[in-house]
């Protein structure tokens, strides 16, 4: 008997080290690029900010956590987005994946500056573009919570459903509070259906 693991892999289309991992991507209006020590100003900008780090796992950041955060990034899994217009560096986001099940989950955050321009649809969308066709992932999942509608609502814009609703799941740090979390999820069939409609 195959263990598990082996056993998923040898059933999956997926190259067992994700080998067409990107460092970089790009969008119309975005670079996603490796983070760096570089970006410690940028980053400790939103990453300190309580109002910024309000529905994330995490924050608001010290100068040493976001440094942590900083050398722990990885090329193809973390990215800083740069406005290409600018070079400004107005945001992290990442795609985590599972090479056991052959999943990945999503993260995300802009500095509030620049909420609201479509920049969160467009690198979703990029995301999930590379899960699906260059890390050739079976299922793209990402949490959030529930009253976090500028997230679930970049989900929703591209193609992903919610699929779970954890009653009182997420500790709300700033508020102090336990608030319902979603999951939303999108499986390779799902997306190939939502980009021929484009
Ligand atoms: C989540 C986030 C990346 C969205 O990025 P964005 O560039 O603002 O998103 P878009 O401009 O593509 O907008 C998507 C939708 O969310 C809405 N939206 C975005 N930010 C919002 C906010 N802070 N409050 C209310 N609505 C917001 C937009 O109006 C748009 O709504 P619509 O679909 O009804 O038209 C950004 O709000 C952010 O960085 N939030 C803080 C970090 C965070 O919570 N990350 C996610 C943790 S799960």
């Amino acid at each position: 008997m195959q263990p598990l693991e082996e056993r998923i892999r040898s059933e999956a289309r997926v190259p067992p080290d994700n080998s067409i991992k990107k460092d970089a991507l790009e969008t119309e209006r975005l670079i996603l690029r490796p983070l760096n020590a570089d970006d410690f100003e940028a980053v400790h900008a939103w990453a300190s900010d309580p109002e910024n780090t309000r529905y994330m796992a995490w924050g608001p950041n010290d100068e040493a956590q976001t440094k942590g955060f900083l050398s722990a990034a990885r090329p193809g899994k973390d990215f800083a987005v740069v406005l290409k217009a600018t070079g400004e560096v107005v945001g992290s986001c990442g795609l985590y994946p599972d090479a056991a099940l052959d999943t990945g989950e999503l993260g995300w955050i802009l500095r509030k500056a620049h909420w609201k321009r479509g920049y969160g649809t467009e690198l979703g969308a990029e995301l999930i573009r590379y899960g699906f066709e260059d890390l050739k992932l079976r299922r793209i999942t990402a949490p959030c919570a529930a009253v976090n509608y500028g997230s679930f609502r970049v989900m929703e814009r591209n193609g992903m459903r919610r699929e779970a609703l954890h009653i009182k799941a997420f500790w709300a740090r700033a508020d102090k509070i336990w608030i319902d979390e979603a999951v939303y999820a999108i499986l390779a069939e799902e997306y190939r259906e939502h980009t021929r409609k484009g």
